[in-house]
């Protein structure tokens, strides 16, 4: 019987599938590198969320490893070039939290418009300062979307919905599927220039690393805002700061952070930024979405070799 670990805390209905298909499952969590890298030889299969980082070293130790599941879209916490080149087939699951996280970047470009948390501050402080906070309307405005895949398509139909315009940047857009989501193909100068509202729904590659750069940073519209639910390393953070000082960006949201876990960053405190840890994909449905589809893809591989999103 294959054996597999789950070293993230996950949903309990993923151990629940492995056995229920006929693979054993031990579910230890919070291990160190060290503690892992004596237990990982025993496992056929690791599901894993974002915590485990599956490096060189774990890999040389898990001698019996056929397939590594994410129980998630990013898989930046495996070294799969590695874990290639050793026979591992690395898994996702592109599609079980994109809503959530589309919801995510819907939520944080409200707390932008509306000044959320600052007037949440300020009225549980008992200042009650109705004339502080003047927001603005999404109505009307364009959402510049950069990558327009999985989630970005889902942010312009709700965008759509609350009827802004929807610009997008993403040279995998074809012009078919610009239509068919209602949204504008552009190039990113263009996005820059007009965008009200700028929204990142891209992975961290050699082509996306500071696509928000100083220097692009400088062509976007005075009074943008912009929002960050998909991966640190897409903006200049510094450079993002001294645009919100300036007030040329009229305000920021990022969820993920150059650094992680962002204990610390020369970002928080700055006027009109919100901040949330990485929150994305946490729904309790996605949670489960993502745990549910983790257990088939890895049971799937290990019983019958059936191969899905590697
Ligand atoms: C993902 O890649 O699925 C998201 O960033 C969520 C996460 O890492 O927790």
């Amino acid at each position: 019987m294959p054996k597999v670990l789950i070293s993230d805390k996950m949903d309990p209905r993923a151990a629940q599938i492995f056995r229920d298909r006929g693979v054993e499952v031990d579910e230890i969590t919070g291990k160190t590198p060290e503690e892992l890298i004596a237990i990982i030889g025993q496992y056929d299969g690791l599901a894993i969320r974002s915590s485990t980082k599956v490096t060189k070293a774990i890999l040389d130790a898990a001698t019996n490893l056929k397939v590594i599941g994410r129980a998630g879209i990013g898989v930046d916490n495996v070294d799969i070039p590695y874990a290639s080149a050793k026979g591992v087939v690395v898994m996702n699951t592109p599609f079980g939290n994109s809503i959530t996280t589309a919801e995510h970047a819907i939520a944080l470009m409200f707390a932008l418009a509306r000044q959320l948390p600052e007037a949440d501050a300020s009225t549980q402080a008992g200042k009650w300062e109705k004339n502080r906070f003047m927001g603005v309307e999404v109505t009307g405005k364009t959402l510049g979307l950069i990558g327009a895949g999985n989630i970005g398509s889902i942010v312009a139909s709700r965008a759509l919905g609350l009827k802004m315009k929807v610009a997008a940047f993403d040279p995998f857009l074809t012009p078919e599927r610009a239509i068919e989501i209602g949204v504008e193909k552009v190039t990113l100068d263009d996005l820059l220039a007009k965008a009200d509202f700028i929204t990142l729904h891209t992975p961290l590659t050699d082509q996306t690393r500071n696509i928000l750069s100083r220097e692009n940073l400088a062509k976007t519209k005075p009074g943008v805002r912009i929002i960050n639910c998909a991966r640190g390393g897409l903006i200049d953070e510094a450079a993002l700061k001294e645009g919100l000082e300036s007030g040329h960006i009229a305000g920021a949201a990022l969820d993920v952070f150059a650094v992680e876990p962002a204990k610390e960053n020369p970002l928080f405190g700055t006027p009109n930024f919100i901040s949330t840890p990485h929150l994305g994909a946490s729904t309790d449905e996605a949670q489960v979405n993502v745990a549910l589809q983790v257990a088939e893809q890895l049971s799937d591989y290990l019983l019958e070799g059936g191969v899905t999103n590697a």
